[in-house]
């Protein structure tokens, strides 16, 4: 840095005719020219007025000074003295602010610059799903019940209708968590779920109708994974029990439930189909939204889209949980949510929903 520094014209002229003390007062000024630093200023200090410094000499010297000169540099001294003494601190205060300065630029705020946003993340797709579905029908007046994944084989079986010779329990489909030998009744094995039916059941034996319940949940299987399967998937379940409850309700709910879901032009089929705890079962088609029934890629050519099971709970599970079929009678339903994500989304691939891709999951 190079400081402007003004020397006192009195000074000037006292040392013209003085080189030795000239050369003096030129040193004093160079040495405020460099100072960049507190520390420089520090070093300045001990040159210019230590026990050795430059101006300490005048006065050293004046001892051996013909007297008639003494008067001219003792006044140089003291101007010198008094000018570099203020000049230093002036120069301190200079560096002080100057370093204040450069660290508050440094941490400051611009407040006109644009916020950062922080990442808003979303519910999976999974998520929003069975989210939706379960909008529609609690705006038809059902509740949301759960039940548990690891579940006994009587809910998940026997009380659905469904013993133990029934080929639908198939040995290999089933996750068994702990098997009891075959002495044993083997309605105590413990498993997970193959379905959300079994919520059916643990509902309708701890409460009375009228029911109109909803379970969303996950259900397992020992399925190879591949495009359309997982050992572990969302279904959601649901059922009405009240009297004079027929497949009309049925039909009905599901409709609208399905026009809800899918578009309020979509139409409606239901096949004949066999579940044990429902009698009659039916499985409900909605009408492709991509070729609305006359056939394309997404349909296979079918123009329909199997969406969900369905049927008149069986009276066999009303027997179970202490229910008259005589005095109730009640219609069940359940859907596999991946199954309607990915024709909902055109997602080909069921894997792509597990893999937890932020690039594919922004897109939901
Ligand atoms: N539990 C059946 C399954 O996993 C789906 C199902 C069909 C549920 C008919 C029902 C029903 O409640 O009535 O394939």
């Amino acid at each position: 840095m190079n400081r402007k520094v003004d020397i006192e014209p009195r000074l000037a002229e006292l040392t013209s005719t003085r080189p030795e003390l000239a050369a003096i007062v030129d040193q004093v000024v160079e040495s405020f020219r460099e100072c960049e630093t507190l520390t420089d200023i520090g070093e300045a200090r001990i040159k210019l007025l230590g026990k050795k410094g430059s101006i300490t000499g005048i006065f050293k010297g004046l001892s051996s000074a013909p007297p008639e000169e003494k008067p001219a540099i003792g006044e140089i001294g003291n101007l010198l003295r008094s000018w570099a003494e203020s000049a230093l601190e002036q120069t301190e205060r200079d560096l002080t602010a100057a370093a204040r300065e450069a660290s508050l630029r440094s941490r400051a705020i611009d407040v006109t610059l644009p916020g950062r946003r922080l990442p808003v993340g979303h519910r999976h797709l999974i998520t929003q799903v069975i989210d939706e579905v379960v909008s529609i029908f609690v705006s038809l007046g059902y509740r949301v019940e759960t039940g548990p994944e690891v579940e006994l084989d009587y809910y998940n079986f026997e009380a659905l209708n469904t013993p133990s010779y029934h080929p639908a329990r198939s040995l290999q489909d089933t996750f068994y968590v702990l098997r009891h030998d075959v002495v044993h009744d083997n309605r105590d094995d413990i498993l997970l779920r193959a379905h959300t039916s079994p919520v059916q059941v643990r509902v309708m034996e701890s409460r009375k109708p009228p029911l109109y319940v909803l379970s969303p949940g996950r259900a397992y299987r020992k399925d190879e994974i591949d495009a359309t399967h997982s050992p572990m998937f969302f279904q959601v379940e649901g059922f009405a029990v009240d009297r004079g409850i027929d497949m009309g309700d049925l039909k009905g709910t599901l409709e609208v439930f399905a026009r809800k879901l899918f578009g309020e032009e979509r139409k409606v089929r239901f096949r004949p189909h066999f579940f044990p705890f429902t009698e009659p079962s039916a499985e409900m088609d909605v009408s492709c939204f991509a070729c609305d029934t006359s056939g394309c890629g997404l349909c296979k050519g079918v123009g329909w889209l199997e969406i969900l099971g369905c049927g008149m709970i069986d009276p066999k599970v009303f027997e179970h949980v202490g229910y008259d079929p005589e005095e109730h009678t009640g219609f069940a339903f359940g859907m596999g949510i991946e199954r309607i994500a990915m024709m909902k989304y055109g997602i080909e691939d069921m894997r792509i929903l597990y893999e937890n891709d932020a690039r594919f999951l922004r897109q939901f």
